[in-house]
C-alpha cells in the first residue's frame, strides 16, 4: 500500500486542510479529473458520452456524514431528480448484457445514518424512497461502503430492503478481515456485490494494511463471489485483479454478462474502453456535486503521483 496513504487520510480529516484545499483555485483542476461537475447540468453530458461509448454508469451525488435531517432529505430529493434525469438519457443497446445500464450509488451517511437516536430508521426510510423512484425508472441502486464502524448497520439496511428490491446492491471492502465471510453471505442468487479494496483509514485490528495482503484478500473474496450465484461487480483498476476476474469467470463457467468490471471516472480510461471492446460489461462510477472534498482526498491517498501532481500545481500557481 502507498506509504503516504495513512498520512494523507489522517491529514484529510483536518478542518484546516479542508479550508486550504476547497478555497484554492488550483484544486478545481484536480477535482475536474475525478468529479464530473458540481451540478446535474455538468454531469449529464458526461453520462451521455460514457453511455454512447457503450460503458455502463453509476452516479454518486457527493456527500457524506450528514448531520441534520433536512440535509438528508435534500439528498433524497436530489437523487430522485437525478434518477428522472438519467432515465431520460438514451441508453445503449448491449446485446447479451442484462445489467441495467444506469445505476446510482449512495452513501447511507448522506441519507442520515449517523443522526443521533433514529439515524438507522431515517436512512432506511430514505433509501426505500430512493429505491421506489429508481425501480419506476429502471435504474439500479448500490449502497457504498464507508468506514468499518458503519458496516454492520449498512449491511443490515441492505438485507432489510433486498426483500422489497432484490436488485439492491452493496459494496464490500476486501481489506476488512470480516469481508470474506460477508461474501459468503451475499453470494446467493440475484445478490449484487461490488467488491473493492477499501479506501478508508482503518486500524490493524479490523483491516489488512499491506498491499499484498489486501490483494490476496481481494482474490479470496472474488473466488467466493465468482463461485456463488449472485452478480459480482469487480471494482478495481488493478491489472492483476482484472486478469484474475477473467480467469475465475472462465474457470467457473460464468459468462461475460453474469458479472461486470467497474472503475472510477477519470481513472484508466483506455482500459475501460478495452474491456468494453472485449465484450465485458464495464461500469464507470461518476461522482458529482459540491461536497467533493472527502472523495478527492481518498483519490489522492491512493496514488502518490496524484498528490505530487497536485502539490506541483499548488506550488506553481502560488
Ligand atoms: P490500486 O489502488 O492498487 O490501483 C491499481 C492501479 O489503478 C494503480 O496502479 C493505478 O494505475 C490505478 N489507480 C488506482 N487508483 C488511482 C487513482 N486514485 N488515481 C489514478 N490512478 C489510480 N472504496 C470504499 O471504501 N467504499 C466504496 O464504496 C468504494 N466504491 C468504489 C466503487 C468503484 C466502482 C471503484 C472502482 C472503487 C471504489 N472504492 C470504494 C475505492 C476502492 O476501495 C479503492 O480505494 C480504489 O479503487 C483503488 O484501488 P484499486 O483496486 O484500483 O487498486
Amino acid at each position: 500500500m502507498n506509504p503516504l496513504r495513512p498520512v494523507i487520510l489522517a491529514a484529510a480529516d483536518s478542518p484546516r486542510m479542508k479550508r486550504v484545499l476547497t478555497g484554492n483555485p488550483v484544486t478545481a483542476e484536480i477535482v475536474r479529473r475525478f468529479v464530473a461537475g458540481e451540478g446535474r447540468d455538468e454531469l449529464l453530458p458526461v453520462v451521455a458520452d460514457l453511455l454512447a461509448s457503450r460503458r455502463l454508469i453509476s452516479v454518486d451525488f457527493l456527500g457524506e456524514n450528514t448531520t441534520d435531517r433536512a440535509s438528508a432529505e435534500a439528498t433524497v430529493a436530489e437523487y430522485l431528480s437525478l434518477i428522472n434525469a438519467l432515465a431520460a438519457i438514451e441508453r445503449p443497446v448491449l446485446p447479451g448484457i442484462g445489467a441495467a445500464p444506469v445505476e446510482v450509488s449512495v452513501k447511507l451517511s448522506a441519507l442520515g445514518q449517523s443522526l443521533p437516536a433514529d439515524g438507522l430508521a431515517i436512512s432506511l426510510d430514505n433509501l426505500r424512497t430512493l429505491c421506489v423512484g429508481a425501480a419506476a425508472a429502471g435504474v439500479w441502486v448500490t449502497v457504498d461502503a464507508e468506514d468499518h464502524t458503519t458496516t454492520d448497520a449498512t449491511l443490515a439496511t441492505v438485507r432489510a430492503l433486498r426483500t422489497e428490491f432484490p436488485w439492491l446492491g452493496a459494496v464490500l471492502q476486501a481489506y476488512l478481515h470480516r469481508t470474506e465471510s460477508d461474501c459468503v453471505e451475499f453470494a446467493g442468487p440475484g445478490s449484487r456485490i461490488r467488491l473493492c479494496k477499501g479506501a478508508y483509514r482503518e486500524p490493524h485490528r479490523v483491516a489488512f494494511q499491506r498491499a499484498t495482503e489486501v490483494t490476496d484478500a481481494y482474490l479470496r473474496c472474488l473466488q467466493v463471489l465468482m463461485h456463488g450465484r449472485g452478480y459480482p461487480m469487480v471494482a478495481t483498476h488493478d491489472p492483476v485483479l482484472i486478469l484474475a476476474a477473467e480467469a475465475m469467470a472462465a474457470e467457473t463457467g460464468r459468462p461475460a454478462h453474469r458479472f461486470e468490471h467497474q472503475m472510477l471516472y477519470g481513472i484508466r480510461d483506455a482500459e475501460q474502453l478495452r474491456l468494453t471492446g472485449a465484450g465485458y460489461a464495464m461500469r464507470v462510477y461518476i461522482p458529482y456535486g459540491s461536497q467533493w472534498y472527502g472523495y478527492l482526498t481518498r483519490r489522492l491517498a491512493e496514488r502518490p503521483a496524484n498528490l505530487t501532481f497536485f502539490l506541483r500545481a499548488l506550488v506553481g500557481k502560488s
